[in-house]
């Protein structure tokens, strides 16, 4: 068809809207953590029904259960037909199609979201437990910090293909670039095409050479101090309302980014989006995961997008991917 041909020779990024179209409906859907982020996540699955059942699994006593309750309680307004489930145990997971992981401790002010790696890893290697005997076939969306390194344990513990354990982060590192790059330049984010890529850490790599608004490179609208202060911000972005908050981190946008992927993965959006895969080869990187953008879907993983990257950027994205080999003592 025309629109096969069309998105063949385009595999751009897509212009988010706010209705994504209509897509495949999952099966199940767990969520394992049902804190603030687990939280919005149910909530935005919910209003979109994008799952016939959503399980919400807190190890904190009545949380998740008191979620989905509340949850099915909007139902008789939004006329959304998936029903919400909620408990503390993991074998909830049992069936999942997707299976997105939030649960863990998050950062405080001060802190480097590196500095939780070991206390992480562990509630990691616990999911992937449930996960792998529970959920086999499912894939996995790892949202716990740090993000490149819990995507690693999880593909460890998991055994699974690279194909089916992807990192939330490219997603919301990218999204928090447009919003900086549109309010500098005063125009929407949907006339913002810009990606971030590398770590969802201090070694993010925003790649600015590509960025375009509405169509052209950002020197038509901004400064280079300007694009730099931008840079930055998408750097600093999760940081910044660590700082704010004082206690807790971000929940709203990382699970938007996180509802995002889904709907790469069942159709609601097409092209490629910024995902946290482990590299084989691309851009010259093996064995380690690193945020790139790349096609989804029902599977998890179809094809990484090799762009063309300026050597400044390259350099920025080896040097993440060692930084991450280096945390992880590989
Ligand atoms: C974020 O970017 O919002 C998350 O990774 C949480 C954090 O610690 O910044």
């Amino acid at each position: 068809s025309l629109r096969r041909v069309l998105y063949r020779r385009s595999p751009k990024w897509q212009a988010p809207s706010r209705t994504p179209r209509k897509a495949r409906r999952l099966g199940k859907l767990a969520l394992i953590g049902a804190g603030g982020v687990g939280g919005n996540i149910a909530h935005l699955a919910a209003m979109q029904d994008m799952a016939e059942e959503i399980a919400l699994i807190d190890i904190a006593p009545g949380v998740a259960a008191a979620t989905a309750l509340d949850l099915n309680h909007t139902s008789g307004i939004t006329g959304a037909g998936g029903r919400c489930i909620g408990g503390e145990t993991l074998d909830m997971v049992g069936g999942a199609e997707v299976v997105v992981v939030t649960a863990g401790r998050a950062r405080s002010p001060g802190m480097t979201r590196a500095d939780l790696i070991d206390v992480n890893a562990r509630v990691i290697r616990q999911a992937a437990e449930a996960i792998r005997s529970e959920a086999p076939n499912a894939v996995v969306i790892v949202v716990t910090n740090p993000l490149d390194e819990m995507t690693v344990e999880m593909l460890r513990a998991t055994g699974f293909p690279r194909e089916r354990v992807l990192g939330m982060a490219g997603t919301l590192d990218s999204s928090r670039f447009r919003n900086a790059l549109a309010q500098a330049a005063g125009v929407s984010p949907a006339d913002v095409d810009a990606i971030t890529l590398g770590s969802h850490g201090d070694e993010m790599a925003p790649i600015s050479s590509r960025a375009t608004i509405k169509g052209r490179p950002l020197s038509v609208f901004l400064s280079d101090a300007q694009i730099e202060a931008c840079v930055k911000d998408a750097i600093t972005g999760g940081g910044q309302v660590v700082a704010l908050k004082k206690s807790g981190s971000a929940t709203i946008a990382p699970a938007h980014a996180s509802i995002e992927l889904i709907n790469h993965m069942r159709g609601a959006r097409t092209g490629h989006v910024p995902v946290s895969v482990m590299l084989q080869g691309e851009y010259g990187i093996d064995g380690v995961v690193l945020g790139v953008p790349a096609h989804l879907g029902q599977g998890g993983l179809v094809k990484v997008e090799e762009l063309r990257l300026t050597e400044a950027e390259n350099t920025a994205l080896h040097a993440a991917a060692e930084a991450i080999r280096g945390r992880l003592g590989l």
